[in-house]
């Protein structure tokens, strides 16, 4: 007999505190909109999209018919040496929204892949242009760029990192994040300070030598460890020294591209132009999973060499370009395109910014951030048990107000719908600050 004594049991549930979801189980059995319905009957107001990812909504019309009948049409075909329509055509459209110079685009199925990816061509171009010295890789501390073994090595979240310390990639070093309360805290959009600090990658290049280092990834706006938008000027910084050392720069769009800052990417938004972006999430709404990685013509064709008959780049994935998910890509682009979906999350920005900073006075929490439609309530901790009030907050805004809410720790994260309603926006935020001011 099996230790899983029900159902629910069975599933090892992803970033979540098993046990205690277990007490208390909120499971989601239907969408429509901007409301889910929960296994109970209730229908609770969504404040994150899904996870950064269903900006249109959830099961828009023409997204679940062009799933419905590319399922019917061609529900798979082999991605390697053969290919689909639908996957053509869909790198073809990202491309085309994607900032000057972007010519190429390669298909994965979630952000974690999305990144590995991105380093591995990285490391690729470098080889191919008689650099195969470049191999250092660098990050931000608190930057997360998903789970798999390059992009934890990356990354800066502490608890993602700690049991796999010894597992890392070699040779990676990692910018001081910005975010420093004294100097940030309640700054509406971006703060004034903290540029210098992308001076990191310049003392970097000092240290190793910069003909040693290949590329830097950073979130351009860092969303899961709380939402931190980059200083005034700095992303400009990070791309000069890049320029200086001919280290690439790899903006990891897998939250901000597709709407979230209020354009197609941020890098559109910021005017600073990286060698190549990852993305996923919004890429399809979050309907089927996928992701992809976006890379300039320079970066494309210093790998496009050698006999035609040999593959370029040994690396790929059994979904990539998998059709039904570029199926659902092509109609979240229609859709973007047909509602002027950016220009409406553009347009929403300062009642959000509003709504957000109205908490600043608030006694529990000790600071608010904000940029394009990416936001966050920082709670003060609960003394000797750090995210409690967080999960707390999370659990009785789904309960007693039917409101979904994500907590990472004591921060509150807000990704609202690109195409949101203001009033029910507001609604959503009264009810947030019944539940802070009712917790302890
Ligand atoms: C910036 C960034 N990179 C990578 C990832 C990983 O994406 P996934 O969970 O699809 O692997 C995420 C997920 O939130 C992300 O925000």
């Amino acid at each position: 007999m099996s230790a899983a004594t029900s159902a629910i049991d069975a599933y090892w549930m992803p970033f979540t505190a098993n046990r205690d979801f277990l007490a208390e189980p909120r499971i989601i059995t239907g969408a429509a909109g901007h409301y889910y319905t929960a296994a109970d009957g209730a229908r609770l107001y969504d404040t994150f999209s899904g996870l950064w990812t269903s900006g249109l909504g959830h099961c828009h019309p023409k997204v679940v018919e062009a799933v419905q009948h590319q399922v019917a049409t061609l529900d798979y075909c082999m991605g390697f040496q053969v290919s689909n329509d639908k996957a053509f055509a869909l790198a073809e459209r990202v491309v085309d929204m994607a900032p000057d110079g972007f010519s190429n685009c390669f298909f994965t199925n979630s952000g974690s892949e999305s990144v590995d990816t991105a380093l591995k061509i990285a490391l690729a171009y470098h080889r191919a242009r008689g650099e195969g010295h470049r191999t250092r890789l660098v990050g931000r501390e608190k930057g997360y760029h998903g789970v798999n073994f390059g992009g934890m090595s990356v990354g800066g979240i502490v608890p993602n990192r700690k049991i796999f310390s010894a597992c890392m990639l070699p040779g990676v070093d990692h910018l001081r994040h910005t975010m420093d309360l004294e100097h940030t805290a309640f700054s509406r959009g971006l703060p004034e300070w903290g540029a210098h600090l992308a001076d990191d990658l310049a003392r970097l290049a000092v240290l190793h030598d910069g003909s040693n280092i290949a590329a830097v990834i950073v979130e351009p706006v860092v969303g899961s460890a709380g939402v931190i938008p980059p200083p005034v000027g700095y992303l400009e910084k990070l791309r000069n020294i890049c320029d200086q050392h001919g280290i690439l720069l790899i903006f990891d769009e897998v939250i901000t591209a597709f709407g979230r800052v209020g354009a197609a990417f941020a890098a559109e938004r910021f005017g600073v132009t990286p060698d190549i972006i990852t993305t996923a999430k919004g890429l399809t709404n979050g309907v089927i999973p996928m992701g992809a990685v976006l890379v300039q013509e320079h970066v494309h064709e210093a790998l496009m060499q050698g006999p035609p008959h040999v593959i370029e780049l040994f690396h790929g994935y059994t979904y990539s370009g998998h059709p039904v998910a570029a199926a659902a890509g092509l109609a979240v682009q229609d859709v973007y395109v047909e509602e002027g979906t950016f220009e409406q999350s553009r347009a929403l920005e300062q009642t959000f910014e509003d709504v957000l900073h109205a908490f600043a006075d608030h006694p529990k929490v000790i600071d608010v951030r904000n940029f394009g439609l990416m936001g966050a309530i920082e709670l003060a901790p609960r003394e000797g048990a750090p995210g409690a009030r967080g999960l707390e907050v999370h659990k009785r805004c789904f309960w007693d107000e039917h409101v979904v809410v994500r907590n990472g720790m004591d921060v509150l994260q807000f990704s609202p719908f690109l195409n949101s309603d203001a009033d029910e926006m507001q609604q959503s935020f009264e009810a947030v600050r019944r539940v802070i001011d009712a917790v302890e």
